[in-house]
Order: C-alpha cells, then sequence, then structure tokens
C-alpha cells in the first residue's frame, strides 16, 4: 500500500455531525442535555501546566463527583491518592520518564515516522530525539495530582463472570476508567484542566505513594490551568460510527482502511497534540538520506529508515 494514498476522510474541525433521527416521538434537547454536550466538547486533554494553584476545594468538588460514577454492581473500587507537595509530584513524573516514556520511546522506534504516537514524532537523530523527550517537562509542574488506585477484591461484589475469561476486560478497570472520565468532566465543569496518564508500569508509582502491593494504580490525572489554550479534537462523525437494528457491513473498514485511516489521523490530531503540550511547531520528518535517518544501535529500522 501506498501511505500517500490516504483517502481516509477526516474532519478535524469538531463540526457537529447530526444524522437523522429515527426516533417516532421528537423532542427537543433539554437544557442539560446543551450543557452537557457543551461540556462534553469543551473537555480537552493539557500536557504543559501553569504552576498556578488550582482554587482551594475544587478537587474536593471533582472527587465528589466522581464518587457518583457508575461501576459493576456498584462495587465502587476506587481510591484516590491526592498529591500537591510539589517534590513528591516531581518524583512521580520522573519515574514516569524513566519507566513509561522510556519504554514507549524505544517501542515506538518500530513504526514508520508518521504512524508514531504524537509524543514520539520528535526531530533530530536518535539522540538528539531521546534528549528531547527526556528535557520534557510534561505534568511535572501541575499543582495537583490524583493517582486513581483500585481495589480488585471490590469488583467481587458484582455477578461471577466479572473477569470474564478469554477477555481482556474487568469491571475493576472498566470502573476506574469510568471514575477518571468522571473526574475529567468535573474538572472541565470547573474550568480546570486534566490530562489522563496512563500507568502501564504500576510499581514505582505505588511505592512513591506508599500503595499496598493488592491494589492497582489505573491512572494519574494533574490538574491545573494550560500553559497555552487549548485547541478542538477530532470525533469520528457520527454517521460512520452509528448502525441501526444490526451492523451495516458497509461500514466495515477493510485493514488496510484503518491503516490509511491511522496514517490521516495522525496528521489531522498532530497540532492539537503539539498545542496541548505548549509548543507550537509541528515536528518535521527527518529527511530519509539526511543525518536524521541514523538507525537505532539495536539494528533496527531507524526513525528515518525507508517506510516501506
Ligand atoms: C484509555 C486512555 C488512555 C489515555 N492515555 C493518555 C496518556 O497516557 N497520556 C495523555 O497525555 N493522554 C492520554 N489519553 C488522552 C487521549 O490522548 C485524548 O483523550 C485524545 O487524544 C483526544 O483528545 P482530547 O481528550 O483533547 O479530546 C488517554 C485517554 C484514554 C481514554
Amino acid at each position: 500500500m501506498n501511505p500517500d494514498d490516504r483517502d481516509v476522510a477526516i474532519d478535524n474541525h469538531g463540526a457537529s455531525d447530526s444524522i437523522e433521527s429515527k426516533d417516532s416521538v421528537s423532542a427537543p434537547a433539554t437544557e442539560a442535555y446543551d450543557h452537557f454536550l457543551a461540556l462534553v466538547k469543551r473537555r480537552r486533554s493539557c500536557r504543559a501546566f501553569k504552576p498556578d494553584p488550582i482554587p482551594e476545594g475544587h478537587t474536593e468538588r471533582i472527587l465528589e463527583a466522581a464518587r457518583w460514577t457508575m461501576s459493576g454492581a456498584n462495587s465502587q473500587p476506587w481510591e484516590f491518592v491526592v498529591v500537591r507537595d510539589k517534590e513528591k509530584i516531581q518524583a512521580l513524573y520522573k519515574a514516569y520518564q524513566d519507566h513509561i516514556i522510556d519504554a514507549n520511546f524505544w517501542l515506538e522506534q518500530r513504526f514508520p515516522w508518521e504512524l508514531r504516537h504524537p509524543g514520539f514524532r520528535l526531530e533530530g537523530d536518535l539522540q538528539a530525539q531521546y534528549r528531547q523527550i527526556q528535557a520534557r517537562v510534561g505534568w511535572s509542574r501541575a499543582p495537583v495530582v490524583i493517582a486513581v488506585l483500585g481495589d480488585g477484591r471490590r469488583q467481587l461484589a458484582s455477578v461471577s463472570l466479572v473477569s470474564t475469561p478469554g477477555r481482556n476486560q474487568t469491571h475493576l478497570t472498566d470502573a476506574l476508567a469510568n471514575v477518571s472520565l468522571s473526574i475529567h468532566l468535573a474538572a472541565a465543569s470547573l474550568g480546570i484542566a486534566a490530562e489522563w496518564v496512563s500507568i502501564h508500569i504500576q510499581e514505582p508509582f505505588k511505592e512513591l505513594l506508599n500503595v499496598p502491593p493488592l491494589l492497582m494504580l489505573h491512572t494519574i490525572i494533574p490538574l491545573g490551568y494550560p500553559q497555552k489554550e487549548l485547541s478542538g479534537s477530532y470525533r469520528r462523525k457520527l454517521r460512520e460510527i452509528v448502525h441501526y437494528e444490526s451492523y451495516d457491513p458497509a461500514k466495515m473498514m477493510t485493514s488496510e482502511d484503518i491503516l490509511k485511516y491511522l496514517y490521516r489521523l495522525r496528521e489531522s490530531t498532530i497540532r492539537t497534540y503539539v498545542r496541548s503540550r505548549g509548543e507550537q511547531a509541528v515536528p518535521r520528518a527527518p529527511d530519509p538520506g539526511g543525518p536524521n535517518s541514523d538507525a537505532p544501535d539495536s539494528g533496527g529500522p531507524g526513525p528515518g529508515a525507508p517506510r516501506e
């Protein structure tokens, strides 16, 4: 496949995309719906924070809203560690850099530059790229960080198939994802920005926060004010993702379409991503024949290696 043959339509303006209602009785939206829609559209991921404190009481307001989140059989497996101590936040961010950013940086080298996660589309040779990720301030200056913990024993409140064999899905992680979203939405309603920091490797963070081994550390959510105003976000169109009565096979993408989609998605979201990190300049692909085409020592394809 030619990666330039990217014909998957992407609308990056977040414009509304209503589809014709199939319901027999129509009614205008409620005021609550309008407020809710405005809120979910306003919420944006922030990846660079001003050090300014957030108003007293807001963190607790956010957590008060979060505790009303739904969970399997109302098991409420979540607990939260609120961190305000600057040194501890910096230590958490250092652990994030040392363990998660480092691993992701190397593993992203598997992909052609244009397909890499936006956080790892960097300029320069491999060493220069690595120095850039090490120098990143990221969320280390956020005034408040919430660590979302889960106690797997609580999901035993739910039905026996809570952790369905053969499916990589549990009521524990579903509930923790739900509560994380509630935190993001509650923060947005108070004018506070947040980042969803995936914790793929939990141990270093659990140690820093004295979390008992039995509990999991699911997400870290820095809260604060964005360094740069956050821009709009892209979403797939409603008509592409909704099926009525049964799945419409015409909407099923082939795997080749998915690859094209991924190229287009990366292209369409890079600007928003760069902005969310408080930066302006969109990184440019290294010149395939130029000095940026160094291969890593492992002998794998370098950042500027031919793409196909
Ligand atoms: C399961 C999940 C994992 C995510 N992991 C991260 C992450 O590790 N770091 C990050 O900055 N954003 C993360 N995000 C945020 C997404 O990148 C973001 O929601 C998406 O790009 C859309 O942008 P928006 O939130 O501004 O609308 C995550 C979101 C979800 C739901």
